[in-house]
């Protein structure tokens, strides 16, 4: 009977970073990374295991119910693998709430598990750069926010034509519902629900969904027309609201910065998370192959609370995902030849030479940040070389008697296919200053 081997594949929705895809990793969070310190973000971690409760308790039906991977561990306790970070940070800032200096500008870059259909941007494990602030309510908290996000974006090279940052808020859109349209908190709930999916149906079958909701035709219409206003019509619909006055002076400042060409107001912008309370917005790419949202966030008044009573401790911050982020770069040819910045050496080796004399040459090359490897099998020479020239040597190196008697050795240019004989001593330097 044959044997029964085991698939290659990862388990479905994940993937396997082979060595270059770890360069284009490492390539993504290193200018994320150079661009958030520059910002004041410093970087934390958390555990991929949680309490089960921590997502039950804020963060919306879809991501608990039909998303999470969660089980239950030898000791009866439920947990889940988390599927966002959000919760994760706000129970860290409420643990150490009396010795953290606020505002806390923050940023991490965990791996999340959520049970999704895999398709074009969305996986079901992503690495998701989250950047928040706590301890600071004010506009420019905000502003600062989208601002930070649309620099990560220029970081990669990115211009205006190809991306955009859609801004709602939820304290606007709730009062909307409240005041303007007279829904009662659940019809609110629910008509947000109904929009948070909107993109993702014909507007027939919105229609029907609003219908089945309880609209009538008047109110269907009247909420079909806040997709099509413009922001000074749909803020003189709700002009006491607490919401309507943050997206005024939102925009006010987004206009000052020069921003106002990547931010535009759009009520569909609603974002699936219960605990948002303020600000929110996504930031999509306007190559319309991408469709998904790259960036996700807005601003939580009351997650900490959840840990300390009465904190008073707003946080705002997004998730921007790897995933999304390769589908960009991609389609605007934003990835460069990825490259070392050490000059990358390859030591041929001869087996009747002692193979302690190219170890010791390989030592010396290092000590001075050349990378370096010595050939460790006896292959003949073309070979060895073969490989340097696959593997993208910028150098290899030979040394034979010859040149073991007269302390030299032959550098060959792997570039440009150049051999030339230099003293020991000479060869750091020539190496580095080429
Ligand atoms: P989110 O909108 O669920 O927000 O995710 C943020 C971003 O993560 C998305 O725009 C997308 O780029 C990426 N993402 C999400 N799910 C997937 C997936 N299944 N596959 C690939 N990429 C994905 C949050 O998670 C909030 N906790 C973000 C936040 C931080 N809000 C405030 N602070």
């Amino acid at each position: 009977m044959a044997k029964e081997l085991l698939s290659v594949q990862p388990y479905k929705g994940t993937r396997d970073f082979y060595p270059e895809d770890m360069d284009l990793r490492n390539w993504f969070f290193g200018v994320i990374k150079d661009t958030l310190r520059k910002f004041n973000y410093r970087e934390y971690d958390g555990p991929m295991l949680e309490s089960y409760d921590l997502y039950a308790a804020k963060s919306g039906e879809e991501i608990v119910n039909e998303q999470t991977y969660h089980f239950e561990d030898n000791g009866g306790r439920m947990l889940a693998v988390r599927p966002e970070m959000t919760p994760t940070v706000a129970r860290m800032v409420a643990a150490k709430l009396g010795s953290l200096n606020m505002p806390l500008r923050w940023f991490s870059i965990p791996n999340l598990y959520r049970y999704e259909k895999p398709q074009r941007g969305r996986l079901r494990e992503h690495w998701q750069v989250n950047v928040d602030m706590f301890g600071s309510d004010s506009i420019e908290t905000d502003f600062e926010i989208l601002l930070v996000a649309s620099n990560l974006l220029k970081a990669f090279k990115a211009d205006e034509t190809m991306y955009c940052i859609k801004i709602n808020n939820r304290r606007f859109y709730n009062d909307l519902f409240e005041q303007y349209m007279g829904f009662d908190k659940e019809k609110s709930r629910k008509v947000s629900k109904a929009i948070d999916k909107k993109g993702k149906m014909s507007a027939e079958s919105f229609n029907d969904y609003l219908a089945d909701l309880g609209l009538n035709e008047e109110e269907i219409s009247k909420l079909n027309s806040f997709f099509t206003k413009s922001f000074e019509e749909m803020m003189e619909l709700c002009p006491e609201s607490q919401g309507t006055k943050e997206l005024v002076e939102l925009f006010k400042l987004i206009k000052a910065a020069n921003l106002e060409n990547v931010c535009e107001f759009d009520f569909s912008i609603i974002r699936g998370f219960d605990y948002y309370t303020g600000t929110v917005f996504e930031v999509y790419d306007k190559d319309i192959n991408n469709n998904r949202a790259m960036f996700g966030g807005g601003r939580y008044d009351n997650l900490i609370n959840l840990f300390v009573d009465k904190a008073n401790v707003s946080g705002i911050g997004f998730g921007f995902g790897d995933v999304t982020l390769e589908n960009f770069l991609v389609s605007h040819n934003l990835i460069p030849e990825l490259k070392s910045n050490m000059p990358k050496v390859l030591i041929t080796r001869f087996p009747e030479i002692p193979y302690i004399e190219y170890l010791k040459l390989g030592e010396l090359l290092r000590d001075n940040n050349i990378s370096a490897t010595v050939y460790t099998d006896s292959k003949k020479l073309a070979k060895q070389m073969k490989y340097a020239a696959d593997e993208k040597y910028d150098y290899a190196i030979i040394l034979g008697e010859d040149e073991l008697k007269n302390n030299t050795v032959v550098l060959k240019d792997l570039s440009i296919g150049e051999n030339m004989t230099i003293a020991r001593g000479e060869l750091v330097n020539k190496i580095l200053n080429k």
